[in-house]
């Protein structure tokens, strides 16, 4: 049993929701300059993790894209546009932030890049070599060499914790093989399984070393996308704890889109919601836009340390929701210090105005003091046997609230 990481939801950026297909050492060193000239790094945001495409695609385009897959030993070889891997690492670390890489348990990824099947053990010992500590292990095409499994195969369901039937071994195993080799590096590699939440990920996420494990499909930056996430977590939720975590997917805030670069199409009040529940989701929180055109909205959204604070409680809760009134969810989180983060969540489109007293339900009692956490400001000391809290909600928005305790009465 080895050291435990990833003990507070990793925070960082990802390359795929800007540059998807385009991403190269040269725009990943610029995320990496940009999250340190921003400021960014100051706030705990600290991987820059590299998606899909440093790989070779099988049929590029571009004939330098479809290099050569690995070398005689069946090690990885990067694309052309990544030909010093351990340099990029070194340069990462030498801004005090550290990088990810991207794979699929299959022969090929998501986007058609070489995957690791056949090759995990390399695999996992180039990433260490290189220096990579977060690794993102997608399912793409592993669906196609199931049925070339060996009967005998070492890795069937009664070598893990975890007991299932052969559908579930069959999802499990590629991630256990990966879990397994990943561990025997001499370096700590968070481990982030992609699997969209096939077969309940949560319930054996742990047993094959996973740090952290979709929940979801892809997201987009649409509110459909963020309120149906938003409102399918809490299944999951009792499983969340230091070192395992439930990734709703990446933050949609910002400019975003490969090709045709916009801002996010989410409204203001709606990002403040979609930052605000995946902190009170303990979600591990991996920025997906631009970091060069960071605009100062979004700036401030992604600085507020009271807000951070909540995904990065120590106790490390997943929030559920307690109560719902209309379109309005209710969402509380314990935190370590004993107090209570509830985010008052309007998912309806018009604004909610209210005398709230249901105390009980947020599980909070006595003596509270109420304090906004994006205001960083304590608006209210309040009795809760006796006294309401007035409560005005714009649509699609939140309000962000810190219920601790003063005295018992
Ligand atoms: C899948 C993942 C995305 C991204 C792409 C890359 O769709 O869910 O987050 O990694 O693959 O091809």
């Amino acid at each position: 049993c080895g050291d435990r990481i990833a003990l507070t939801p990793p925070m960082g950026w990802n390359s795929w929701n800007c540059f998807a297909n385009e991403v190269s050492a040269n725009k990943v060193k610029r995320a990496a300059d940009a999250m340190v000239k921003t400021g960014l790094i100051n706030h705990g945001w600290t991987y820059i993790n590299i998606d899909d495409f440093w790989q070779n695609h099988r049929d590029a385009e571009d004939t330098t894209l479809r290099g050569i897959f690995r070398d005689e030993h069946g090690y990885i070889i990067p694309n052309s546009r990544f030909d010093n891997m351990k340099g990029l690492a070194d340069y990462v670390h030498s801004l005090g932030l550290k990088i990810g890489l991207y794979s699929s348990p299959g022969p090929w990824t998501c986007g058609g890049c070489a995957g690791s099947f056949g090759y995990e053990r390399q695999d996992a010992e180039s990433y260490a070599r290189w220096g990579i500590d977060y690794l993102k292990y997608d399912w793409c095409s592993y669906g196609n060499v199931i049925d070339g499994l060996p009967e005998n195969d070492p890795y069937t369901v009664s070598s893990l914790s975890y007991k299932g039937g052969d559908k579930l071994s069959t999802a499990i195993r590629p991630y256990k093989i990966m879990g397994d080799y990943l561990r025997q590096q001499p370096r700590d590699i968070v481990y982030s399984l992609c699997q969209y939440g096939m077969s309940d990920v949560w319930k054996w996420g742990d047993s094959v070393n996973g740090n952290c494990w979709r929940t979801t499909n892809d997201i987009t930056d649409t509110w459909a996308s963020v309120s149906q996430i938003a409102l399918s977590q809490d299944q999951a939720a009792a499983y969340a704890k230091p070192g395992n975590w439930n990734d709703p997917d990446m933050l949609v805030i910002g400019t975003v889109g490969w090709g045709h670069p916009h801002k996010s199409k989410l409204r203001p009040d709606e990002q403040y919601l979609h930052f605000s529940l995946w902190c009170l989701f303990s979600a591990p929180l991996l920025i997906g836009c631009n970091l060069e055109q960071l605009d100062a909205f979004t700036y401030n959204l992604l600085t507020n340390d009271e807000v951070i604070d909540v995904d990065q409680d120590p106790l490390g809760k997943q929030a559920i929701c307690v109560q719902t009134i209309g379109d309005l969810h209710i969402f509380e989180k314990e935190l370590e210090d004993g107090s209570s983060a509830v985010g008052f969540c309007n998912f309806g489109l018009d604004s909610v105005d209210i005398n709230y007293r249901d105390f009980n339900k947020l599980g909070v009692a006595g003596v509270q003091m109420v304090r906004d956490l994006w205001r960083q400001k304590n608006i209210a000391t309040i009795s809760t046997a006796k006294e309401a809290l007035s409560l005005k909600i714009p649509a699609h928005g939140v309000l962000l609230y810190k219920f601790s305790r003063v005295r018992k009465n």
